[in-house]
């Protein structure tokens, strides 16, 4: 248990070159074609890049950039370019002849190399065909599904859902929206808007009840956190909408119109990346920070490993940083060569992938950490960690897991034993039990859920494994609680475990009932990456609960006894309001279906299960 008050320490921009992935790992092949415009990067189900960009760059590349010749940028300085730049110049700008014959995978691939990151391709960038003809005054007072977890405490639970459980039989798709892929943030809900935005550089204000296009906010880069909104003195509307992306830069924008309010890098590091939902309360932004490094790491020329998860407050008015505090106040230092000759750092990891928790009684935020990525001991690894809301001291940490030592392929790999990569993906529930009593409850990849005291820390309860957990498997993107069950989704492999959901009692931990995700066949994924784990976030209503697995199917159960209420497949190709016929959907992960109002909004697709478009869903009861 650590009680000091850290200072903070930055994850260093990575020394030498970034990384691309080295791993001989098959993608499923994808069987849809590209729409023009849409440019899906070729991740495979783990999001990793299946080519690797170094041996490309030394057969292609380094001949005129390493060393450089003429006016030639050498490779320093094609790394301090973005992904952008440097994509752009290879498909069309000057680059594009040398880059003649390589396929979209090897042009991800030796970007990635050169840059560290995925660069955003340039979409076709004109009108929606939907645009909405009228944009009145924003509804505050409408409906609400604000941020991850709706509330502060990250509940995930929606008390007036607008609809009964016994309606969820009845649920239908009212419209379908397609949007350039890979990964989307779950759909925000406010009054009479729906708000989404993707990897693919976008953001986008849908009218809830037809799904048109209030406005459109283009930029290179791209986001999957969940959007939250608050009310701001220079925005038109009232309000400010705030969009944390994959670079580290969070934007303010006029929730009203799209208009930038402002822009501000919260930190920097090669890989580092913006995953969890910013969480905001009284005029601050608490900013997740985490980073690829742990598979995008993996090139022998990487010196790995150099990021350690932060959160960022930020002044959600003027977009000041207030204060960062590192989950560990230590500064990766020199430790060992890899066996490619490269300097190798440590500590690092504890990457925080979800949204921070808000306990304002308490004045602290919560935040669950994922692995260490080298063998230098990293004590808040697989934790929960509490800060301090005013000044991000650490005031305490639980780690659950030491020693989790983990990376991706094996030259960058920590020495010693492997861990098993039981991260913590999920944000901590603070549940209120009936009487007053409080816990911080999160599971992780282990499958075993915790449940721990916000004041100390110190574990109250924690579950035998509920089944096999695995680098993807267990809990991944979060439980849902109604404050007396806690709903935790299993993403187990269905050949080692048990994927499925289990409710637990909230006081204790007992198991009310589980549910096994059945096998679906045919499964309609159309990249064929097609399991029956429940990955994505849970979300729960009164009496039901919501889960989607990554067959596409989206799942609702009853609260009391775990009994099927509706199985709906959200991978069934559809006509968009935007003009897509035959749009499909693909498997569902990280962000659970958000509800109110009497509609639910779940994405169906990620990572490009979908294809170059993901769906977006808009259900009422019977569709009307
Ligand atoms: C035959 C030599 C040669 C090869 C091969 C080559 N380049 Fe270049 N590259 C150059 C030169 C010369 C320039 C500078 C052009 C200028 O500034 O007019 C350049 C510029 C660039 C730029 C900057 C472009 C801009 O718009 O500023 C990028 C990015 C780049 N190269 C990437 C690559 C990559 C990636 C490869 C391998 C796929 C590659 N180059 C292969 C010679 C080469």
């Amino acid at each position: 248990m650590l009680r000091r008050a850290w200072t903070l320490v930055l994850g260093l921009t990575a020394a030498g070159l970034a990384a691309s992935l080295a791993l001989a790992q098959t993608p499923a092949r994808p069987v849809y074609t590209p729409k023009p415009g849409y440019v899906t990067p070729p991740e495979n189900s783990a999001g990793l890049y299946p080519v690797s960009g170094e041996p490309i760059f030394r057969s292609r590349c380094a001949g005129c950039h390493e060393p450089a010749v003429e006016r030639a940028p050498d490779r320093r300085a094609l790394a301090a370019r973005s992904p952008e730049e440097v994509y752009d110049a290879l498909t069309v700008g000057q680059m594009t002849p040398m880059a003649e014959g390589m396929t979209p995978a090897e042009i991800f691939g030796v970007v990635r190399y050169l840059t560290g990151k995925s660069p955003t391709p340039q979409t076709a960038q004109g009108p929606d065909p939907n645009r909405c003809a009228v944009s009145g005054p924003l509804k505050p007072d409408g409906p609400r599904w604000d941020g991850w977890g709706r509330d502060l405490e990250n509940s995930r639970y929606q008390p007036k859902p607008g609809f009964a459980a016994a309606d969820i039989p009845r649920l239908k798709v009212k419209w379908a929206f397609s949007y350039p892929g890979t990964k989307n943030s779950q759909a925000t809900i406010f009054g009479d808007r729906v708000f989404v935005a993707s990897l693919a550089g976008k953001v986008y204000a849908l009218d809830a009840a037809s799904g048109c296009v209030h406005w459109r906010y283009d930029f290179r880069g791209g986001a999957r956190a969940t959007m939250s909104l608050g009310r701001h003195p220079k925005a038109a509307s009232g309000w400010a909408l705030y969009v944390g992306d994959d670079r580290m830069v969070v934007r303010a924008l006029d929730a009203g119109s799209g208009q930038e309010l402002w822009t501000t890098q919260v930190h920097d590091h090669v890989v580092g990346r913006i995953t969890g939902s910013p969480a905001l309360y009284d005029n601050v932004l608490y900013v997740p920070l985490s980073a690829s490094e742990e598979s995008q790491g993996n090139v022998g020329s990487y010196g790995c490993c150099t990021f350690i998860g932060a959160v960022v407050a930020v002044d959600a008015i003027s977009g000041r940083v207030l204060w960062k505090q590192a989950v560990l106040n230590e500064t990766p230092k020199p430790t060992r060569k890899n066996a490619a000759g490269t300097q190798m750092y440590g500590p690092a990891g504890g990457a925080i992938w979800s949204a921070p928790t808000l306990d304002v009684k308490r004045g602290l935020l919560y935040v669950a950490t994922g692995d260490s990525y080298t063998e230098i001991d990293h004590p808040t690894s697989d934790a929960v960690v509490a800060m301090d809301l005013k000044t991000g001291a650490i005031r305490w940490a639980n780690q659950v897991l030491a020693n989790d030592n983990f990376m991706s392929g094996t030259i960058n790999g920590p020495l010693g034993e492997r861990g098993p990569d039981y991260d913590f993906g999920s944000s901590p529930n603070l549940v209120t039990l009936p009487g007053g009593r409080q816990l911080a409850i999160t599971g992780n990849k282990s499958s075993i859920v915790y449940a721990m005291d916000p004041a100390t820390g110190k574990m109250v309860w924690e579950t035998p494994k509920l089944g096999s957990g695995g680098a993807s498997g267990g809990v991944e993107w979060s439980t849902a609680t109604d404050g007396r069950i806690v709903y935790a989704p299993l993403a187990d492999n269905p050949a080692r475990g048990r994927p499925g959901l289990v409710a637990l009692e909230a006081a204790s931990g007992r198991v009310l009932w589980r549910v096994d995700a059945p096998k679906v066949e045919p499964c309609n994924v159309p990249s064929g990456q097609c399991r029956p784990g429940y990955s994505q976030a849970a979300t729960a209503i009164p009496g039901a609960v919501f889960t989607g697995a990554q067959d596409g199917h989206l799942r609702a159960y009853a609260a009391a006894d775990g009994k099927l209420l509706w199985d709906f497949d959200a991978t069934v190709p559809r006509d968009t309001v935007n003009g897509v016929k035959g749009a499909p959907g693909g498997y569902l992960d990280m962000g659970g279906p958000t509800v109110a109002g009497g509609m639910m909004f779940l994405h169906s697709g990620y990572n490009g299960s979908a294809g170059a478009s993901n769906l977006l869903l808009a259900f009422t009861v019977d569709g009307k």
